[in-house]
């Protein structure tokens, strides 16, 4: 292996780095050193457009000074305290807040929330809150969750077992679970502005793993309102809503994962707000702290916690929880980043560019080895034929390619999934989509 040597580039072989070919990467390494705005800057000096919030986190845009200032103060007063038979006021402050914009509003009763560090870890508190209510109100035998294909709920032992990718999946042991199908159609939606027609029916493997396993085995069902890391799969219209039914029917609590779908990304504060279908528990991460300081945080119903909080005042109701659950710099960074989406409207700000977001995107039809554009909120995904023998390695190029000409892209397998922050603008769209273009049209 040779490795590009930079005057300011650091040594690069001790750090393993996640999800990434390490060897290919260190031959050929892509370093960022700052970020503002809508911009980062790689360690040459080139500004970057971000076309995906980092990782589908920074939502209010890069170096937001109110968070910088907020964290800073916070060190300086509190920097850690344990929330195990303790507490802190920013931690309680911190919900409270929340609380006011929980998934699915007042009436939504999703307010009692459960802080983690991360959405990987906000998944298997969910399901463990699952399994923990069911045996609580008598029904111990709902020990299974079922998720679905082309899930992805991080990289827990839970999250791997109830999603759906397969190379997060055949190495390790798992969980109980099953899986209904994807909802990904291209024969029928290929190219929908928005939600799919076609699939509702899809809905109905649910009653199909009930008829299987059993409902008194099953605990949950776990989804993503919308797949984002699998390549942006919508959920058909109608299907949110027919889940939700055939889960209640059953006493099955409906888990939505919102790691990547709350904090703005469709144009409502949440997947659960757009869709209007309230499930028992959310989880969330990533746009909660803006990314700044790593955080999850579980939304759980009244139903839910209230039948936890029984038994002897004295016991623990739930023994589960990690040292950082509600680590007060991130506490803090939560709340400034709770104050710009408030006052900048940036929760609701998608919903505003979202026709203007989805016509540059579906501008690219037509193009080079284009075989589907798939859009919903500020979330975009263009999906490209697969080179023959090499699933993935055209997309890969694309992203290379981008980032050379300064655009941040994601890609997954030969997907390209996109989703600005929420304080992009008109021409910074139209850079985006003019980028990806001029790379697809000379893309082998
Ligand atoms: C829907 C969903 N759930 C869970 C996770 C895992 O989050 P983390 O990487 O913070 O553990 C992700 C990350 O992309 C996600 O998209």
């Amino acid at each position: 292996m040779t490795l590009h040597v930079r005057t300011n580039q650091p040594n690069l072989e001790n750090f393993w780095m996640p999800f990434t070919a390490n060897r290919q990467f260190k031959a050929a390494p892509r370093l960022l050193s700052g970020a503002k705005g809508m911009y980062y800057t790689d360690i040459d000096g080139n500004e970057v457009l971000d076309g995906t919030s980092g990782l589908w986190c920074v939502n209010a845009g890069h170096g937001r000074t109110q968070i910088v200032e907020a964290v800073a103060r916070q060190l300086g007063e509190l920097d850690f305290a344990p929330t195990f038979q303790m507490g802190h006021p920013i931690v309680f402050s911190f919900a409270e807040k929340l609380a006011a914009i929980a998934p699915g509003g007042k009436d939504g009763g999703l307010d009692r929330v459960f802080f983690t560090g991360s959405g990987s870890e906000s998944v298997d508190t969910a399901l463990k809150i699952a399994i923990a209510y069911q045996r609580a109100i008598g029904q111990g035998t709902r020990t299974r969750i079922i998720g679905r294909e082309k899930g992805y709920h991080g990289v827990g032992f839970g999250g791997i077992s109830v999603g759906g990718l397969v190379n997060n999946r055949r190495v390790f042991p798992q969980i109980p679970a099953d899986h209904m199908r994807h909802t990904l159609d291209m024969e029928r939606n290929a190219f929908s502005r928005g939600l799919p027609a076609h699939g509702i029916e899809l809905a109905e493997d649910l009653e199909r793993l009930v008829a299987l396993h059993g409902a008194e085995t099953i605990a949950a069902v776990i989804v993503e309102p919308m797949a984002g890391s699998a390549g942006v799969i919508l959920p058909p219209k109608g299907y949110l809503e027919r889940l939700r039914a055939i889960a209640d029917k059953h006493g099955i609590l409906l888990i939505f994962d919102e790691v990547i779908t709350g904090f703005g990304r469709l144009g409502t504060p949440f997947a659960t707000d757009y869709f209007g279908v309230t499930p028992d528990l959310v989880t969330t991460a990533k746009g909660l702290t803006n990314g700044a300081i790593p955080m999850g945080a579980v939304f759980a119903s009244r139903k839910v916690h209230d039948g936890l909080m029984t038994g002897p005042e004295s016991q623990i109701e739930l023994f589960h929880g990690y040292t950082y659950s509600g680590h007060p710099v991130a506490c803090a960074a939560g709340l400034a980043t709770l104050g710009i989406y408030a006052e900048e409207g940036l929760l609701t700000r998608g919903a505003e560019l979202a026709n203007y977001w989805q016509e540059a995107l579906h501008s690219l039809k037509g193009l080079p080895h284009v075989a589907d554009i798939r859009n919903l909120g500020l979330v975009g995904a263009i999906e490209l034929r697969s080179r023959d023998g090499a699933p993935g390695a055209r997309a890969y190029d694309v992203f290379v390619e981008c980032f050379r000409k300064g655009l941040l892209i994601r890609v997954t397998g030969d997907i390209i999934a996109l989703s600005p922050p929420l304080i992009v603008e008109k021409h910074q769209i139209d850079t985006i989509v003019s980028v990806i273009a001029d790379t697809l049209k000379t893309a082998a």
